[in-house]
């Protein structure tokens, strides 16, 4: 936010700030509810036309399939939606960000391993404690990951490295991907920016908002053709 605002202005702003969130956060519920109910339905819809043996029930069959199709997909940008308006709300604790990362990558394992992903930690042993909202936390690094993995379809390296510099604590996320051209990455914070067909393009602004709620700052450096860097700066406690 503008730090050249008077105090009571910013106070103003970021009052609109969280009602618009408020609103948008209870439009994307009121839709998410009708929306389940007309998948379910779909999908009673098409066991019925699965038991016909007709044409015309596998046209409709066809039909029906590219509705619940679009209905994933508009369940997935809600979700996505719904975690970008959580991520300034923060339940911090302090805690030891190598373990988080630590129980993040027991859980990437197999996915890493079937796209044959290397997995590599380099987690700092003398880490300082940082505080941290843990589950906002899990989605950084499940958002980071996830276009990690989607840049290295035919495999590659992915490094998670952890260090403490003065009062900061660093993360940095490092994949030998297909790394982004310059236009892709100065738009890639901005909300709804995705060259993925089918991305929700709110991954990488959700990632900064938890960042920056948390003080901390995001930066990123990318290659095309080699791969990519994200550094995050966290402060420490002390
Ligand atoms: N590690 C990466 N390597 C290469 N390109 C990346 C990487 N991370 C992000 N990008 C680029 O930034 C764009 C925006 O990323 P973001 O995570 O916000 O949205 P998305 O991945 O397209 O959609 P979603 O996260 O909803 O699945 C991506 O479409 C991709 O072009
Ligand atoms: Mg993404």
């Amino acid at each position: 936010m503008n730090s050249a605002l008077k105090p009571d202005e910013r106070e103003r702003l970021q009052a609109q700030n969280t009602e618009l969130a408020t609103l948008a956060g209870g439009l994307a519920h009121e839709i998410r509810n009708p929306l389940s109910t007309i998948r379910m339905n779909l999908e009673l819809l098409a066991e019925d036309l699965t038991e016909e043996d007709s044409g015309n029930a596998r046209r409709m069959l066809n039909r029906v399939a590219k509705l619940q199709s679009e209905c994933l997909n508009l369940e997935g940008v809600l979700n996505a939606f719904l975690q970008f308006a959580k991520a300034g709300q923060l339940d911090l604790q302090p805690c030891s960000l190598n373990e988080e990362v630590d129980r993040f990558l027991k859980f990437l394992t197999a996915e890493a391993t079937e796209q044959q992903v290397e997995l590599r930690p380099h987690l700092d042993a003398n880490l300082p404690q940082v505080n941290l909202d843990k589950a906002l936390m899990r989605q950084v690094l499940t958002n980071l990951a996830r276009n990690a993995l989607q840049a290295m379809p035919q495999g590659g390296t992915l490094e998670f490295i952890t260090m403490s510099r003065d009062n900061e604590i660093a993360l940095e996320v490092i994949d030998t991907g297909e790394g982004m051209d310059e236009k892709t990455v100065s738009h890639m914070f901005q909300a709804f920016f995705s060259t993925r067909s089918g991305g929700s393009g709110l991954g990488l602004p959700t990632v900064r908002r938890i960042i920056e709620s948390h003080g901390g700052t995001i930066a990123c450096e990318s290659e095309p053709g080699r791969g990519t860097r994200f550094t995050i700066l966290l402060p420490g406690t002390n």
